[in-house]
Formats: C-alpha cells, structure tokens, sequence
C-alpha cells in the first residue's frame, strides 16, 4: 500500500514541476505537493506509527480524527442523557444553575423512568413548606474546641498543581461570597487559597505537602504554624481517593516550580513522591492518636479522615480502634469509587474501591454498630451535582456532601478530558497562564455561588415535597427505586440477609450484594449495623448482620 501511495505522490509532484513550464500555478503546486513528498518519506522511513509506515501522509488523518474525538463524541454523538462520566443533562443543569438562567425544564423528562437505575422521591400529599434558611452542621466532637458549622454543599478536595491558581481563587471566592468551605487537596495550603478569604479545609495526604520535613515525614511543627490560622476551619487525613485508592502520585520535576516547592514544602526541580500510605500511621490505632495530634496541634479544630471504601475488615477495625482508644475522626468523608481525579492509572479509576452509595450505607451502619455514630459527622462525595444527588446521599447516611466536578463544571468545565495534560481548554486544569487568562475570577467565583446556593434549595424544596423540614429527617424510605421488576423503598434494597431468616418470603428476593467477613481482632460485643437504614436521630443500638 505505502508504495502506491509514495508513487502517487511521486507522480503528483513531477507533474506539478510539468505545470510550472505552462503555468506560475504550478510552482504552488510544486511546494504543495513536494511537501507532500517529503512528509511520505518521513512517514515510510518512521518506527514508531506502523499507520503511518503503512499509509504514508493520509494515515496522519486517523490522528487528527482521533484528537478531536471527544469533541465529536460531545457536540455530535452523545445524546443528553449517555455522556460519562457526567451527561450534558446534568452538565446543562449545573450550567444553567451557575449562570442564574432560567432553571425551569420544558415538556417533560428525558430520563427513562422505565429504568432499573432509575430513582424517584416519595413526595407527600401535604407538602411541608420550603425553608430558605441555610442548613448547617455541626462538626467537632468531644475532643474538639473549635467546631465549625459547616454548609449541607462544599467544594471537594482538588489540590492548587491539578487546577491552576485562577481556578482556585474562583472556587474560593465562590465559597467566600457562599458561606462553605473549600478543601485544599493534598497539594497543601497555597496563598491562592488563603487569598480568598474562604473557609478552608486543609487535606494532608501522604506526602504531607506544607507539613513535611526534607525526608517527606509528617513535620509538626510546620503543620501547627498554619492549622492554627483562623481561616483553616478543619483538617482532613486523606487516607485513600476513589478514584486511585491505594494508589500513590508522582508529581514530576519539571512541574515542581519554585512556587509550588514553597508551598508543598519540597525541593524546586526534583520529582516528588506521594507513597500509597502515611508514614505518620501504619494502623488504626496509630491512625487515632495521629488524628487527636493534629487536634491537638491546631488548637482543637475538627479533625476528620477521607476514605473510598475498600477493604470492610479495615473500616471494621478503625472503628474497633475507635472505640478501643476513645479517639475518633470529627467527620469521615466517603469518596466513591465513581470519584474524579486530575489523573489516575485506567485500573484505578475504573475497578478500584466501593460506589458512593454503598460505601455511605456500609459506614453509616457500621458506625452505629459501634455507637459511635452520633460523634462522627459522614460527608459524601461523588457525583453529587443536583439537589437529588444531596437528598439521596443523606438518606443513605451522610450528613453533607463535598462537590468536585460540579464545582469545576461551574467554572466551565466542559469535560474535555485534558485534566492531565496541563491543555485543559477552559484553564482550569492547567497551570498555563495563556490558557487561564481566560478564566475570569469574579465572574466564576459568582457561578459557584449560585451553584452553591440553587442546589441546596434544590434540596430544600424536594425535602418539602416529601413534608420533610429538616435534612435529618430524610430516610432511605423517601426514596423508590425498581428492584428486579418490583417498586421498592431504597430500604427494602438495602435490607441484606440478616433479615432473610426472620421474613424468608419477602426477604429472599434480595441477595446480599457483598459478603463482610469478620476480622479476627474484633471484638464480638461490638455487633455490627441495624437490621435497616432507621433515622439518624434513632439510637446507635444495632443488631449484627452482613453487609
Ligand atoms: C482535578 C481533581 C483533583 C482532585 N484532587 C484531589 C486531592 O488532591 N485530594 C483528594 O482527596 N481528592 C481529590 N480529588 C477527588 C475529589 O475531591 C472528589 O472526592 C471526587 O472527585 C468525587 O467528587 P466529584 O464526583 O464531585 O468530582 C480530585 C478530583 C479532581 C476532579
Ligand atoms: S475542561 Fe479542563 S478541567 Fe474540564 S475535563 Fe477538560 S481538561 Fe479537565
């Protein structure tokens, strides 16, 4: 095939230099097509792209096709509803939500509510009345004397490194103007974010950037100098990301820049490592002393850990040492393994850690087994992007949502998918001043206000529908779903085979969807979970089943 094409081209080309006795046209040919030549011969002569040692030139189209495919895919091919990870209905959604337009959708939904997947709201024949205040919550337990209270809708761990410095200040701003916090990310406490004057959350991971001595150990010193700033509202240990759990980071040399070094603490230049695991820890018994260090060296602000979970013998034997050392997380944020990522390995983010919503029922059960629930507040994270998504994941257990790409789709997000290669079109994911000059920092610091503040009153008004006043009321009965062709409450789906023996004729339609085995350190008088999802306020006594 290549020969036949080189031929062609060959054959073009001399008979453009024919053309230039007759006609000056034929000199622009010449070039055109000598190019044309010329870049064959590169293309046979090539080892890396068989395409283009086979199909000199025309192969480089299959590039070209290939570079614009998700654009294709987005403008051309995808239908509202199929666009992953996040589809135009729920991008339009956020979009019309941060820019105040008009939020009312026309003739009917484009869901299939035929669906197995698909979940709806048992509303109320006496609706209760929507409140416009503000929910908050309260989190900080026994050890703690700074609680904060914070917003039911939060900006998610995204480190300054992932997204550019503009885009941190717009989702600052966008929390200050709001009243919720923002969440550094494990890329440390930048000035972008104290700058903006937000609540901050800060997040420590593994490589403990802003906190770490030269040899990347947990530093306290350097940790207590900054926890103890005003701003900095809470501390989150991050232990492990849905969507690279167990799966450390490496942030190459060449983009440790002087700034980034000064902020993360680590030398300009040189590569850094993010292990999987703390060093500070290596159990759960050490991770509880390590959490009321870091309470204790910011001045008793809340201190919470930030998990996907895995592993259920692990999350069994954290609350085991829990109860054991009597020191326990203020808040446990639960990240699904549906959750976002700057870049993470393909097996990572597609097969590792437990989805959102089981996560969140696993722990919300497994924490009252151990009565300790009342103590530790459950943020979820994942795919949170509409009032739905918060009313489904409290019901599930959490008591406030963290929100990532939501936030970035905000700011105009457009689901490139270039968060990896400092490319990002719209400037957010990149740390390109060319590309982020397009960002505008007080025009998208209002867009994540507004998303901010229309979904939580999206919120508000479905609680309504359901006569619910308050978000702790909301329960896994207020919402149905079609389970093997039946209509169940999501706490039929999420009844598991404890109850089999006890009402084999309605029970046995539903197979546990994971078994737990029990680990052996744990102590059997610590039964684990309730028979069903009951309401947060109700008591923390549980009876032992599988999860
Ligand atoms: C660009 C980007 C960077 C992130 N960086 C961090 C991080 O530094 N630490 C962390 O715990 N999670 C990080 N995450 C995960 C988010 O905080 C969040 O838990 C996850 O994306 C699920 O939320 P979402 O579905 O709203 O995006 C990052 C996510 C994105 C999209
Ligand atoms: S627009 Fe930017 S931030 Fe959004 S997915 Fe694309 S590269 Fe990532």
């Amino acid at each position: 095939m290549w020969r036949r094409l080189m031929l062609s081209y060959a054959a073009l080309f001399l008979l453009s230099v024919g053309i230039t006795f007759f006609h000056d046209f034929g000199i622009v040919m010449m070039i055109f097509t000598g190019g044309i030549l010329l870049l064959g011969i590169r293309d046979i002569t090539q080892k890396k792209h068989t395409i283009l040692r086979n199909f000199p030139v025309i192969g480089h189209f299959r590039y070209l096709l290939e570079s614009i495919r998700p654009e294709i895919q987005q403008y051309f091919v995808e239908s509202d509803t199929n666009g992953a990870p996040v589809s135009r209905i729920f991008r339009n959604a956020i979009y019309q939500k941060a820019k105040g337009d008009i939020e009312t959708v026309p003739f009917g939904t484009e869901l299939n509510v035929y669906n197995d997947q698909y979940k709806w709201v048992n509303h109320s024949s006496f609706p209760a009345e929507v409140h416009d205040k503000e929910f908050r919550v309260r989190i900080g337990g026994d050890h703690c004397t700074q609680p904060y209270e914070a917003s039911l809708l939060n900006i998610s761990a995204m480190s300054y490194g992932a997204l550019g410095h503009v885009a941190i200040q717009a989702l600052g701003k966008g929390a200050k103007l709001g009243g919720f916090y923002h969440n550094t990310g494990e890329g440390g406490l930048s000035p972008h974010h104290l700058g903006t004057g937000a609540d901050i959350v800060w997040q420590l991971g593994t490589a403990y950037f802003g906190a770490r001595d030269s040899d990347g150990r947990f530093h306290p010193e350097s940790f207590a100098e900054r926890a103890i700033l005003p701003q900095v509202k809470m501390i989150e240990i991050k232990i492990s990301q849905g969507a690279k759990p167990g799966h450390g980071g490496v942030l190459p040399g060449a983009k440790v820049t002087e700034e980034i070094a000064r902020i993360r603490r680590v030398t300009p230049g040189k590569t850094v490592i993010s292990p999987p695991g703390h060093s500070a820890f290596k159990n759960p018994h050490e991770m509880c002393e390590f959490i009321q260090q870091l309470r204790e060296l910011s001045g008793g602000k809340p201190v919470g850990i930030k998990l996907c979970l895995g592993r259920r013998d692990d999350f069994v034997q954290m609350c085991q040492a829990m109860v054991e050392t009597k020191l326990m997380p203020d808040f446990i944020t639960i990240d699904g393994g549906e959750g976002g990522t700057g870049a993470a390995p393909f097996d990572f983010i597609n097969y590792v850690g437990s989805p959102l919503n089981e996560a969140l029922y696993f722990v919300d059960t497994c924490l009252r087994g151990y009565k300790i629930r009342d103590k530790i507040k459950i943020i979820a994270s994942g795919k949170v992007f509409t009032g739905f998504d918060m009313f489904e994941k409290l019901a599930l257990g959490a008591e406030l949502c963290n929100s990532a790409r939501g936030m970035m789709i905000a700011i105009g997000c457009i689901q490139a998918y270039r968060c990896n290669m400092n490319t990002c079109p719209t400037g957010i994911a990149t740390n390109d001043e060319a590309l982020q000059r397009g960002l505008n920092v007080a025009d998208k610091s209002h867009r994540v206000c507004n998303f901010h503040r229309k979904t939580v009153i999206a919120l508000s008004e479905l609680m309504a529908a359901a006569g619910l006043v308050d978000p702790d009321e909301i329960e896994l009965k207020h919402i149905s779903t079609r389970y093997r062709n039946r209509i169940r409450t999501l706490e039929e789906v999420y009844k598991h085979t404890a109850d089999l023996s006890e009402n084999e004729s309605f029970d046995s339609q539903f197979e546990p969807q994971t078994e737990y085995q029990r680990p052996t350190p744990v102590d059997d008088s610590a039964a684990m979970g309730l028979s069903s999802k009951t309401k947060k306020k109700d008591s923390d006594e549980g009876q032992m089943r599988k999860v």
